[in-house]
């Protein structure tokens, strides 16, 4: 048996001009108190919250059931809404000056015993939340937070509509999109051996719908990519995915802020400047060692290459005097021998060979390594970095790469543990980015966006130069000056989108990829359909992707992606809730032909 039971509105929209009316709503038990001859049950749908009053003297059948209601059980309620008694009203609850006294209670289905609280925000391991995410998301937060997704959603579709945007999808089971990352690739059934990969972006399928003459298109879509998972990365996320024919960055760049700045403002009531700042990427580097600084704090990093070029100190000689680098950082404070031990660890674990430091200490530089630095050298030592009284230098010397990554890396570990402000929004572009980068490891070049990024006109020369040249070094030197059309919105810290301009040339395009040591083969195996493409008119055309989660995760200041996603994974790609991934039918193999070595 099962009872039916029909309401008339939400729980959390009961009003002013409700008191008095004769109300049926359902809901949740939210908590449940007896207070003898009245229970007392805080009803919740979506909504919110309303008080459902069970009093023996109204109906005693009523508060006979509401005695026996445990916490989630599903309630239909039908009463009067009345003003609540002077002096107990709740001015936390948005329906906190009304109740409803009940005169029928009506139990839809009870609930087991719960694994974890759900009317309050108590800390639940992440593995408990997830494999019982229905029940984590009936609390406030994880519920607020998906609604706050949901008119995002909204937002930007409504926007972009009007802005002209076509909506089309594009499909998942594909070819390989290079994006850095891993595929996650589906075997055929149909095609014994051979598989679909599932696309790390709409890029091709968005470029080809130019060539189609859609003219502009958009679509909030999930990407996978197989990659190691962090608190700011999911495998399957959702990115806000843009293209523009006829457009340059300019045009994608302001178009972009305003949908960000409306996002803020209609979510957040916070007006964010236009246009953002525009940082170059070898400024984000040599200011922050990162191209997705965080600039709400100072602690910039300080160059000293060129002043240790010929010290007595070998450990920043070599580097600066051999195209590495000398940086410091301030700390504004005497950092302890424990202090600098830890963070020396802390570096080391970076791959660093160590961490030199100098304080400022009784109107004197001190540090172990001082005594071979010149009166020249600490003089310009103090100058560069206006280093006082009371404060710390930290020193990373040698690779290039290397010492904008311990540095940046220190700088963000030293203004968490320093508890500096970081308080507002910091938004800015990075642009100017070099093309492509030479991958030692790899022994190849590899874009610092993907390989359809647009260099920029003047630096194709360069290019071609590259080309012709069989000499490695001066290859790199001529790769390294080409800058690409290419943009990243960063936040706080994050990087939350990326686009370009693209390649619609197809003679480009291929140059592109023969520097990238894609060759001819390969370039028509894995992407012949876009180079057949751009063969047939297509247009300019430029375009860039919102990374949606970290955009909504950062706006609502929480530390992961995973709380704006309805159902994530866990850190090792797990899902607690279905148990994916699991192991597939024998039959199902079979069909596939595919057979799981040890
Ligand atoms: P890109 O690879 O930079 O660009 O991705 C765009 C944005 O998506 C977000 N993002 C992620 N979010 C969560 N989990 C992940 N694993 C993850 N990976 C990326 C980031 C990033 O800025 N096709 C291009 C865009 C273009 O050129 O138009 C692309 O995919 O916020
Ligand atoms: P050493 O000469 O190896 O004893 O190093 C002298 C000081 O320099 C020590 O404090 C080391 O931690 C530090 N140091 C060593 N290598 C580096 C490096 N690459 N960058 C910054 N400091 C370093």
């Amino acid at each position: 048996m099962y009872e039916e039971f029909k309401r008339d509105k939400y729980c959390g929209e009961v009003s002013e001009q409700d008191e008095g009316k004769r109300l049926r709503l359902t809901g949740w038990v939210h908590r449940v108190r007896n207070h003898g001859g009245v229970v007392f049950v805080d009803l919740r749908d979506r909504e919110g919250v309303l008080q459902v009053v069970a009093e023996e003297k109204t109906s005693r059948e009523a508060y006979e059931v509401a005695d026996r209601l445990k916490p989630e059980f599903v309630i239909g309620v039908e009463g009067v809404v009345r003003r609540r008694p002077p002096g107990t009203e709740n001015p936390k609850l948005k329906t906190g000056n009304w109740e409803l006294v009940a005169e029928k209670i009506v139990v839809l289905n009870e609930s087991a015993p719960l694994p974890f609280p759900v009317d309050e925000e108590t800390p639940v391991s992440e593995e408990l939340k997830l494999r019982y995410r229905y029940l984590d998301l009936r609390r406030e937060r994880m519920r607020e937070n998906l609604l706050f997704r949901s008119r995002a959603y909204r937002l930007i579709r409504d926007f972009l509509y009007e802005k002209g945007f076509v909506e089309v999808e594009t499909p998942f089971l594909t070819k390989s999109t290079p994006e850095g990352a891993r595929d996650f690739l589906v075997p055929s059934r149909l095609h014994p051996g051979k598989f679909y990969a599932l696309p790390q972006s709409p890029q091709l399928f968005k470029q080809i719908l130019m060539v189609a003459g859609f003219d502009r298109y958009f679509q909030i879509v999930k990407c996978l990519r197989d990659e190691d998972l962090r608190a700011d990365r999911q495998p399957e996320f959702t990115q806000v995915d843009l293209e523009l024919s006829f457009a340059d960055e300019e045009e994608v760049m302001s178009l972009s802020e305003e949908l960000v700045a409306l996002l803020f403002k209609e979510l957040l009531g916070v007006e964010l400047k236009r246009p953002f700042e525009r940082v170059s990427y070898r400024e984000a580097l040599e200011r922050y060692g990162t191209d997705k600084p965080d600039r709400r704090f100072g602690m910039e990093l300080v160059e000293l290459t060129d002043l240790f070029k010929e010290s007595a100190f070998k450990v920043f000689r070599e580097p600066a005097a051999s195209g590495g680098k000398v940086k410091a950082i301030k700390v504004p404070k005497l950092l302890s021998r424990k202090e600098l031990d830890e963070l020396t660890r802390f570096v080391r674990g970076l791959g660093a060979g160590g961490l030199a430091w100098v304080k400022y200490e009784k109107g004197a530089l001190s540090s172990p390594i001082v005594k071979f630095f010149s009166e020249q050298e600490k003089e310009g030592l103090i100058r560069r970095t206006g280093l006082k009284e009371g404060e710390t230098l930290l020193f990373s010397a040698g690779d290039k790469e290397l010492t904008y990554k311990v540095l940046s890396a220190l700088r963000l570990r030293l203004a968490e543990e320093l508890g500096l402000k970081r308080e507002g929004f910091d938004v800015l572009w990075v642009v100017d980015f070099p093309f492509a980068e030479w991958d030692e490891e790899e022994g190849r070049f590899t874009p610092l966006h993907h390989p359809f990024t647009m260099p920029r006109k003047e630096d194709l020369p360069l290019l071609e130069e590259a080309l012709k040249t069989d000499r490695l070094e001066e290859k790199i030197a001529l790769v390294e000056r080409v800058r690409s059309r290419a943009y990243d919105l960063v936040i706080n810290g994050e990087e939350v989108g990326g686009g370009s301009v693209r390649i619609h040339k197809p003679e480009i395009q291929q140059k592109v990829f023969k520097l990238l040591g894609i060759g001819e083969v390969e370039a028509q195996e894995k992407f012949g359909f876009l180079l057949e493409a751009l063969r047939y008119g297509a247009p300019p055309h430029a375009g860039i992707a919102f990374g949606l989660d970290r955009l909504l995760a950062l706006m609502l200041g929480l530390d992961s992606i995973r709380d704006v996603i309805a159902f994530p994974k866990t850190q090792k790609g797990v899902c607690p809730l279905t148990g994916a991934p699991d192991f597939a039918d024998p039959k199902q193999l079979k069909e596939l032909k595919i057979k799981v070595l040890e």
